[in-house]
């Protein structure tokens, strides 16, 4: 008899450098302050690789892998597709994720990369959406990595105080015919608006450059249209809705997609309190956190929703 696969995410792990930089130790690099920081973005500190500590995105996010696979009792064997979002890479190629491959033993999978900067995680999971649907992987690694401190210019206080590494792994494995799973996604891009949020790859100021004001407009009014239009092709409405997990970019973005959505504050999780924004890793470490402490239960409904350079944004509607 036919059935319909679903892809089911099992478990999540998560990786972070152990040096935390606390607002008041950039008070002593930047003209800035603990009160500018955490009262327009909610950040207080942040997980940083030292500067000229030999740090590897591929090792940070094995990490993350191997504890989503220790979590869900897997063998790195059985995995046969690792998907890593990442900006920060270690090289150009080979990709992040057949390092990562390497690091964690595994032989058979395939494994590539995805370029879609703090969109990255849900661009990746919606790809192994459609690979696990598709027939053509049965169990996969979806990993978000970033090395951010290796990509703001420190001297640029308006960005630096952003960003954090660490990152985050989802270990997705096909289901037949059950309804929890990965419901739906939603992605989109406009490559008309790369300039407001840009990090060039080759030449003299290889850092990161942001219109923090245009970013903010479009981050509001995109995220909450992708989660509207992807709850609609999963049948849903925003009163099912029991998480909504945001990259973690800014809490004044994140309180105002929540305004917007009309959803109940309590019901959406941050933690970029501690993590700041760590890109595509923001999601799988909120989720972790989420997870770890109850919140996700058997029958969960959650919306993950993320913008990024592109800019591309989209979001997934996942039932636990
Ligand atoms: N400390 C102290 N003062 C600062 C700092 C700082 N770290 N950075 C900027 N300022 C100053 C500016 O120089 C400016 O001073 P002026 O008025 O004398 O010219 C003043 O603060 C106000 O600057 P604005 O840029 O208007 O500040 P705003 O309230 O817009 O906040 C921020 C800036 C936090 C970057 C905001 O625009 C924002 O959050 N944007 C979204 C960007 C984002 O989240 N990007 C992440 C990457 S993309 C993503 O993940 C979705």
């Amino acid at each position: 008899m036919a059935y319909k696969r679903i892809a089911r995410i099992v478990s999540v792990g998560t990786s972070v450098p152990e040096r935390i930089v606390t607002n008041k130790d950039l008070e002593k690099l930047l003209d800035t302050s603990d009160e500018w920081i955490s009262t327009r973005t909610g950040i207080r500190q942040r997980h940083l690789f030292a500067p000229g500590e030999d740090a590897r995105a591929y090792e940070l996010g094995g990490k993350a892998a191997r504890a989503a696979l220790s979590k869900a009792r897997c063998s790195p064997l059985d995995v046969d597709g690792i998907i890593c979002a990442t900006f920060s890479p270690d090289y150009f190629f080979p990709s992040t994720a057949c390092k990562i491959q390497q690091f964690i033993g595994n032989t058979r999978a395939c494994a590539f990369d995805v370029s879609a900067a703090c969109a990255g995680f849900v661009y990746a999971l919606s790809i192994a959406d459609s690979m696990i649907v598709s027939g053509q992987c049965r169990r996969m690694l979806v990993v978000g990595v970033e090395i951010t401190s290796r990509t703001v210019d420190w001297t640029d206080r308006s960005t630096c105080i952003l960003f954090g590494d660490g990152a985050g792994a989802v270990l997705l494995e096909e289901r037949e015919d059950g309804d929890k799973g990965i419901l739906a996604t939603y992605l989109k891009s406009n490559g008309a608006l790369g300039d407001i949020l840009y990090l060039p790859a080759f030449g003299e100021h290889r850092y990161m450059k942001m219109n923090g004001n245009e970013v903010y407009k479009h981050a509001v009014r995109l995220m909450g249209d992708a989660t509207e239009q992807c709850l609609k092709k999963a049948g849903l409405s925003i009163e099912n809705v029991d998480l909504l997990i945001p990259h973690q970019a800014n809490l004044r973005i994140m309180d105002a997609i929540a305004k917007h959505l009309n959803l109940p504050r309590e019901r959406m999780v941050t933690n970029l309190d501690k993590y700041g924004n760590t890109s595509s890793a923001s999601i799988p470490l909120a989720l972790a956190d989420a997870w770890g402490d109850g919140r996700v239960k058997d029958g969960t409904v959650a919306v993950f929703t993320a913008l990024g350079g592109g800019l591309a944004w989209g979001s997934a509607v996942v039932r636990f």
